[in-house]
Formats: C-alpha cells, sequence, structure tokens
C-alpha cells in the first residue's frame, strides 16, 4: 500500500503502524493507546475491546456481519451468530460512558426467501444492560439487489441507544434545510417574522443516504462499506470534539475516517487485513484533507431533473405512475 502525500507529489511507502502521519497529526496504531488518535486493530472484535477501558467511549457505531455469507464472514446458525453478537454487545456496553450513545446498523437475516429483522432481534440484547432507544432511524437508498420473490429491500435501520437519560446530543450541525425557510407567521405577537429555524431543521429518522455501490467516489473492493456522511451525523449529533468512537467491525475503516474528520479518535477491528491496510490509507488520507467523500449536504442525485432517463419524452418519475 502506499500512501499519497499531496496531489501531483510522489507517493510514499506505508507509514508504519504506530508512526505519526507526516503532514496530518494522526497517529494511528494497532493496539489500544490512550493518547492514539486512531487505533486499527487487527482481529477478532472482542479481543479489541477486551483492552478498552470502561467507560471510555463517547459513541460505540457499527455495522456488524449479518450472517448472509458475505465473503468477510463464516454462515452459521441464527442462534450461534445471535450469541456472538450478544458478548459483542455486552462488551460495548462495558466500554460506553456513561453520557456515550450505541447505534447498531444493521439490516435482514435471509434464510429460504424469509427474512428476520436483524433489528428485532438484537433489541432484547441493548435492553438486557437497561439500554434506552432513542431513535430507530430508517437508513433508506435506492439500489441493491433485485427480488423477485418479495419486494427488494431499499432500507436498513440504525438502532440509536443511550446508556443513560443523560447523554450527548447536538442537533445544530446535522440540521437540514427547511423546507420553507421564508415562512412568516400570519398572526399572533410573531406577526410578520420567519417561523422556521434558520439553522434549518432537525434531520428526522428516515435518512435519505446513497448506499456506497459501484459509481460512489467513497466506494473501495470492500462489498458492504458504509457512506461516511451516514457516520458524519451520528458522529456530530452524539459526540463532543476528542471523545473516543469505537467500531467492533470496522471494514475499511469509514467510521475511523468520520472521526478524524471531525475531530475525534477512533478504535476499531477487522479480521480481514486487506481492509485495514484500504482503513490506513483512507485515515491517512481523511487526517489530511485529501481524501474524497460525498458531503452531507449533497441532494441525492435525481436523473429525471437532470433530463436524463426520459424514454419518448418522459421522465423515468412519471412512467410508473
Ligand atoms: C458490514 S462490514 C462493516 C463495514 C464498515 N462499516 C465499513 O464502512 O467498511 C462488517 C465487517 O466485519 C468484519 N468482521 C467479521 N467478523 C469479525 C470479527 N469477529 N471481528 C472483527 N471484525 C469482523 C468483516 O471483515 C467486515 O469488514
Amino acid at each position: 500500500m502506499r500512501v499519497v502525500t499531496r496531489p501531483g507529489t510522489r507517493q510514499r511507502e506505508k507509514p508504519i503502524p504506530g508512526t505519526l502521519f507526516a503532514d496530518s497529526g494522526a497517529s494511528v496504531v494497532a493496539h489500544f493507546s490512550p493518547t492514539a488518535r486512531v487505533v486499527l486493530y487487527e482481529g477478532d472484535a472482542l479481543d479489541l475491546l477486551r483492552t478498552l477501558p470502561p467507560g471510555l467511549a463517547g459513541l460505540v457505531v457499527t455495522s456488524p456481519p449479518y450472517n448472509i455469507g458475505k465473503p468477510y464472514e463464516r454462515r452459521v446458525d441464527l442462534g450461534v451468530y445471535l450469541e456472538q453478537q450478544r458478548q459483542v454487545i455486552e462488551e460495548c456496553v462495558r466500554v460506553l460512558s456513561p453520557k456515550g450513545s450505541i447505534c447498531w446498523q444493521v439490516g435482514n437475516f435471509v434464510q429460504r426467501n424469509e427474512i428476520v429483522p436483524l433489528d428485532i432481534a438484537l433489541y432484547p440484547m441493548f435492553k438486557q444492560h437497561g439500554l434506552k432507544l432513542r431513535n430507530r432511524i430508517v437508513w433508506h437508498f435506492e439500489h441493491g439487489l433485485h427480488c423477485s420473490r418479495r419486494l427488494s429491500g431499499r432500507h436498513e435501520t440504525i438502532l440509536w441507544f443511550t446508556k443513560t437519560d443523560d447523554y450527548v446530543f447536538n442537533v445544530d450541525p446535522v440540521r437540514v434545510p427547511q423546507k420553507y425557510p421564508f415562512k412568516k407567521a400570519f398572526k399572533g405577537p410573531r406577526l410578520g417574522q420567519y417561523t422556521s429555524n434558520p439553522l434549518g431543521k432537525n434531520p428526522g429518522d428516515v435518512w435519505i443516504i446513497p448506499n456506497v455501490k459501484h459509481n460512489h467516489v467513497e466506494k473501495t473492493e470492500h462489498p458492504c462499506q458504509f457512506p461516511v456522511e451516514l457516520v458524519d451525523r451520528l458522529v456530530l449529533a452524539l459526540t463532543d470534539p476528542d471523545d473516543w468512537v469505537v467500531d467492533p467491525f470496522i471494514g475499511v475503516g469509514t467510521t475511523a475516517v468520520s472521526a478524524i474528520r471531525q475531530g475525534r479518535r477512533c478504535a476499531g477491528a477487522d479480521i480481514v487485513p486487506r481492509y485495514l491496510e484500504i482503513a490506513r490509507e483512507r485515515v491517512a488520507l481523511a487526517a489530511q484533507g485529501l481524501l474524497r467523500v460525498r458531503p452531507m449536504d449533497r441532494p441525492v442525485y435525481d436523473p429525471a431533473a437532470n433530463g436524463l432517463g426520459a424514454v419518448d419524452g418522459v421522465s423515468p418519475s412519471r412512467r410508473c405512475r
């Protein structure tokens, strides 16, 4: 692996984990150290979590394997899978700070065309530890497998739990544009004044964010990586600067990329060395402001609005009605 230093300059060898990335100020280490900015542990999630001190994490955010036979997992009986998840969740709760949040992003386990929504199966494991569900965020995207015997899946969910009632929640950095920003009060003491918050509105619990498919700027060779903007929203809203963000199944390091971009620290694990190699490269680029990401405020691309996809002059959005 090679790391780009500046656009247009010569590439240099990868820094040895544990050193400071030149020009970036971000130190990446392979084992937990309280002074590191990023920990990328090669191995099992539980092995990393057991090295983290209790109460470390402001946020645990992850997308675990779904046990559906992806290249990075071995499909096991659903009960065995759920027991593995239970153990990881237990450790995550231990490392979570009293003001902290856990966000578990999952889809469906599928067997013989029957689906098991994993959030439903996992919910009791969080409740068992007294965590409180704040939102079940629906992440809607438009691309994915086409199903022939059921409706194609176009959403997954994020269960957002907090450890206590006193938790970090900063909504201002994740506000989205108001639908009617110039609406004014037509009666009462605020007559004639703007009625909506000029900083934008609360983003709600249905997030329309493109998933990382082939033409996405963030696409790597990982088959199921998070979009950075999805993690950015959670990191900005649920942590403060310098907080630790922990991802036990970190893949190609999207959570670490978000943490670095937003001035937080990150510890994550993955069992696939190649994914961690890519993660280290992405973190180094992000630390230097050179990683290309899809911005959080970019509207979803609409081919019809851009005059594309029309057949015989009829746009795709009208054809299906
Ligand atoms: C859904 S992917 C996560 C992708 C990640 N959110 C990203 O943006 O790259 C799940 C990851 O869990 C990893 N994994 C599977 N079993 C694991 C284990 N026991 N410990 C740590 N990581 C594991 C896989 O290699 C895979 O990269």
